[in-house]
């Protein structure tokens, strides 16, 4: 016999992420349990009838749903400001499935270039294959997404900011266009988290999200998740994802809701950090240039700002000379760590023209800006003074 708290009295945001949707058990544990099993039993076979027909509410199968995992859908779709979640193995199986659950062969998606390597896989060359229709444009520019628009136009899909250049698309004029055009909107709002955009608010259909980045943001578990209204979840998603099956683990899933309890600080102090140092790279000799939302000089800084309550803990700079001194620079780095994740409480650094957007043809590197002396660094929470100083001493050694 378990009880589910749902705490329905609570009133604001950071209450409800941290103690809302509450299952406890009978041996009034102070942290949440985990439910880590695959299956749940039934005391008759009347009663399991009864639960797979509908008719009588209980877990049946992890695949389907799960306790632990049920409080974090809840606690995200609260810092989301999104209706209702499913959560998902990994970003990736979010973006996948997010595409795949409502499309058919025939379909039509518009997707912005601007995309992470598997973001673009999946689109360019793995939903292609099983008849949908794609078409790429910049999606910075709102004219291009609707010279695009055919008959049989379903979904659009885009990054804001993009990874790594840190490009911004207008979420509320791209939702409005596509309501317009009865299309929905997916976003990818990995880089900037729940806690700095909520693209729902502008109108955005379907957003997804890696769990492995800001949410846990402590290097330890993969995850994703899927954001919609609950008549999406219900009657496209659901049918969808408890049938192909790329579940969340109920151990990761405890993870990443006790992330959850902490995101909303973590990503403040990164962002005011990530803002020290990009003001620090800005003026250093051996940089050419540093892309950052929420910089002066960044192309679409009022709409970054209309749309993200920061600029977020994700930068990228073009270091002078090639490939050659941008490995320099990362190999001289002693206390910054080479690694392709992102979002973490350390500050990490990778070469993306080799790593995460290998995938991606030459020519489609450099239509995104993604040249051989880019880096990107997601910047943590250790002090500024030691990140400078890393970032400083790496530069100078090239
Ligand atoms: C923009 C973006 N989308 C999706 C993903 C995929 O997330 P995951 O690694 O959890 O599958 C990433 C990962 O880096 C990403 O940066």
């Amino acid at each position: 016999m378990w009880v589910t708290m749902l705490k329905s009295s609570l009133k604001g945001k950071n209450s409800k992420i941290i103690r809302g949707a509450l299952n406890k058990t009978q041996f009034r544990e102070q942290s949440e349990s985990l439910f880590l099993t695959s299956g749940f039993t039934y005391q008759t076979a009347e009663q399991a009838e009864a639960i797979f027909k509908g008719d009588e509410t209980g877990f049946q199968y992890t695949r389907y749903a799960n306790p632990t995992i049920d409080t974090f859908e809840k606690r995200m779709a609260v810092i989301d400001g999104s209706e209702s979640c499913f959560a998902t193995a990994s970003g990736m199986a979010a973006v996948f499935a997010s595409l795949m659950c409502q499309l058919k062969a025939g379909d039509h998606v518009v997707s912005a270039t601007a995309l992470f390597g598997s973001c673009r896989e999946v689109i360019k060359n793995i939903i292609t294959r099983y008849g949908i229709e794609v078409s790429f444009v910049d999606g910075k520019n709102i004219d291009n997404w609707e010279k695009e628009i055919k008959s049989n136009t379903k979904t659009f899909f885009f990054e804001t900011p993009s990874n790594p250049c840190l490009e911004i698309v207008d979420i509320e004029a791209v939702c409005k266009l596509a309501k317009k055009n009865n299309v929905k909107v997916v976003v990818d709002n990995i880089l900037a988290s729940p806690v700095l955009q909520n693209p729902s608010k502008f109108g955005a259909d379907i957003i997804v999200y890696s769990g492995t980045k800001h949410i846990d943001g402590q290097g330890r578990t993969m995850g994703g998740a899927i954001l919609s209204s609950e008549k999406f979840r219900e009657d496209t998603l659901k049918p969808f994802l408890r049938h192909t099956g790329p579940c969340i683990s109920p151990f990761n899933a405890w993870v990443l809701s006790k992330g959850l309890e902490t995101v909303g600080l973590r990503v403040i102090e990164q962002s005011k950090t990530a803002e020290k140092v990009v003001e620090f790279l800005s003026k250093h000799n051996e940089i050419e240039l540093v892309n950052y939302p929420f910089k002066k000089n960044h192309p679409q800084y009022d709409l970054a700002k209309k749309q993200q309550k920061m600029g977020g803990n994700v930068l990228s700079f073009y270091i002078k000379g090639k490939k050659k001194e941008a490995f320099k620079f990362l190999n001289n780095l002693k206390m910054i760590d080479i690694c392709n994740n992102l979002g973490d409480t350390k500050s990490l650094a990778i070469h993306p023209a080799t790593t995460t957007h290998r995938v991606l043809t030459y020519e489609e590197r450099n239509n995104q800006n993604i040249h051989e002396n880019l880096v990107r660094l997601s910047v943590g929470l250790e002090d500024f003074e030691d990140i400078k100083n890393d970032l400083d001493q790496a530069l100078i050694a090239i």
